[in-house]
């Protein structure tokens, strides 16, 4: 099993408006968002990395207007969303990994629900990209599904059971180990664990560059 990009782009373009109805809401996980908000400098340049509908970047700019935050995301709906949904951010349509970054030019980087739709040897070159980007004590926010062992899984959307992605799961062992060699140290962890079912899990970590 493996990534089909051009899948991913359309299953994601074609779902922007019920993604955003979906997972507008960030309660989940919103207390380690407030933790980045926390530390985050004044005037703090953010880059989020797959936005999606802007769903972080609204959360994050609600709470912080001094912030200043690029979205990136290969989907136009995703991207046509997110302009809508938060007028005072920038918006760029482009695949993350063609992303030409300028050294430290970012004091935070969000990479949320990405991992899934890379493959491994992408998300690691991904992430030391990241790394060089990053300004001193830069950010690092990850969230994505867990499971028990890594592994490609077929993914089933909930709104539309006709929607499968092959999407790669990590186990956290791996993840934290990767982050590690990449050059992040861990500050905070947030697991959500479902009552109904053990595996997957949503894992969300704010790490700092070493
Ligand atoms: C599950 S959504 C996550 C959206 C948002 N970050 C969140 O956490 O809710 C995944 C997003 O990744 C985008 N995406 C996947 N692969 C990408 C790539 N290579 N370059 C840019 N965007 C990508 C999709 O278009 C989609 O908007």
């Amino acid at each position: 099993m493996s990534l089909d990009r051009n899948k991913v782009l359309q299953v994601f373009n074609h779902s922007a408006d019920r993604y955003l109805e979906k997972f507008g809401n960030l309660s989940a996980f919103s207390s380690i968002l407030d933790q980045l908000l926390k530390q985050a400098p004044q005037n703090a340049r953010i880059l989020d990395l797959a936005c999606g509908p802007g769903n972080l970047a609204r959360y994050l700019l609600d709470q912080r207007r001094d912030l200043q935050l690029l979205g990136i995301d290969f989907a136009p709906e995703m991207i046509e969303l997110a302009k809508k949904n938060v007028p005072e951010a920038a918006f760029e349509c482009r695949n993350v990994l063609e992303y030409e970054m300028t050294t430290s030019e970012w004091s935070v980087i969000l990479i949320s629900f990405l991992l899934p739709y890379l493959k491994p040897e992408e998300a690691i070159e991904l992430l030391d990209k990241v790394q060089r980007q990053l300004s001193q004590k830069g950010l690092l926010f990850i969230s994505t599904m867990i499971h028990e062992q890594s592994a490609w899984i077929e993914q089933v959307s909930s709104e539309n059971p006709d929607r499968k992605l092959n999407s790669y799961y990590y186990s956290k062992a791996e993840l934290l180990d990767i982050l590690k060699q990449s050059g992040f140290s861990l500050l905070e962890e947030l697991q959500v664990d479902n009552p109904e079912i053990s595996w997957p899990k949503d894992i969300y970590l704010l790490l700092e560059k070493v």
